[in-house]
């Protein structure tokens, strides 16, 4: 079949058993992993960037060549670049300093503008809080009022869930012959979460959060800790589960090493997080998660240089 755009690449993500792990660890249960980093950005946002901008086209509200703005950690941004490219959008991403350098020089290769942003006092480069991104998001502000353009809002927009509404979720629950019992995902803009917990509500299986175990942490995309995500806002979610950054990269390890499968750091947060719910409350359990973004992203970072996994 051949395709009109590499839009239509995007989604229906293959769905692996981590049995290689289940055995290293002894786990009582399986793990089943989304391999979302093999979008064409390289990570699960791009599914919001396309229902973000299909949508606003159809409604309308997102002109032919008007520009488009977000805040992003790169990922977010990466997907826009890709959907704004294809279709005639000029497209600006504003993103902390704090992320990694791989994440902007990416964008650009797509063409989009980037603007990077300094962290806020006393932040640590690779550790982008929820104060850096309250900066970001001023700029963000700033440039879609002077540039007459669409904001993507990812932290606003119902797309951003509907995407994992429709897509990631009915996938999963496809895939797995209607068998997982339990999923949890990292929260960024809590899109992902928040639009797979609506599907799964229906279907019996209880979501959870997964957020970092400390403010400063090197968990890219999220764990901003933000209490008042309206992603999240109606979410039945049955519990959250924290993790440590030092956890996110151990697991991230042995995500590579035993099932070859490269992901970020988040992958090995969720990775964690199941591995946690398999030995408490969801032991003999199904439980699937995402691998949000490739290992790629992280080659200039600490998480293939420091090796935590035995
Ligand atoms: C690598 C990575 N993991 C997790 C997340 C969080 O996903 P969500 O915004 O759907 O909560 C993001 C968001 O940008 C991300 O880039």
């Amino acid at each position: 079949m051949i395709l009109s755009s590499v839009i239509e690449t995007i989604g229906k993500t293959p769905l692996v058993e981590l049995s290689r792990i289940r055995d290293v660890l002894k786990l009582d249960g399986r793990l089943l992993a989304k391999l979302d980093y093999l979008n064409p950005g390289f990570s699960k946002k791009d599914r919001a960037a396309k229902e973000t901008i299909e949508a606003a086209r159809a409604r309308g509200e997102l002109a032919k060549g008007q520009t488009v703005v977000e805040l992003t950690s790169g990922n977010m941004g990466t997907g826009l670049a890709i959907v704004c490219g294809v279709l005639g959008h000029p497209f600006v991403a504003v993103m902390s300093e704090g992320n990694s350098e791989e994440r902007a020089r990416m964008m650009r290769a797509l063409g989009a503008q980037v603007i990077m942003v300094p962290q806020a006092k006393g932040s640590k480069p690779g550790e982008v809080s929820g104060e850096d991104l309250a900066l970001v998001d001023v700029e963000a502000q700033r440039l879609t009022k002077e540039l007459s353009a669409f904001r993507a809002d990812q932290f606003e927009r119902f797309e951003n869930t509907q995407a994992h509404e429709t897509g990631t979720a009915p996938e999963i629950w496809e895939q797995s012959g209607g068998t997982i019992t339990a999923f949890c995902d990292f929260v960024g803009s809590g899109g992902t979460l928040g639009g797979c917990a609506r599907f799964f509500a229906d279907h019996d299986v209880r979501c959870y959060g997964v957020a970092p175990d400390n403010k400063e942490h090197p968990i890219q995309g999220g764990g901003y800790d933000m209490p008042d995500l309206i992603h999240l806002k109606t979410a039945n979610l049955a519990g959250t589960e924290t993790v440590s950054g030092q956890d996110a990269a151990k697991y991230a390890q042995l995500l590579a090493r035993h099932e070859g499968i490269f992901g970020g750091y988040s992958a090995g947060a969720n990775l964690a997080a199941a591995v946690q719910l398999l030995r408490g409350p969801e032991a003999g359990g199904v439980v699937a998660f995402l691998v949000c973004d490739s290992g790629l992203k992280y080659l200039s970072t600490d998480l293939w240089s420091e090796m935590h996994a035995q």
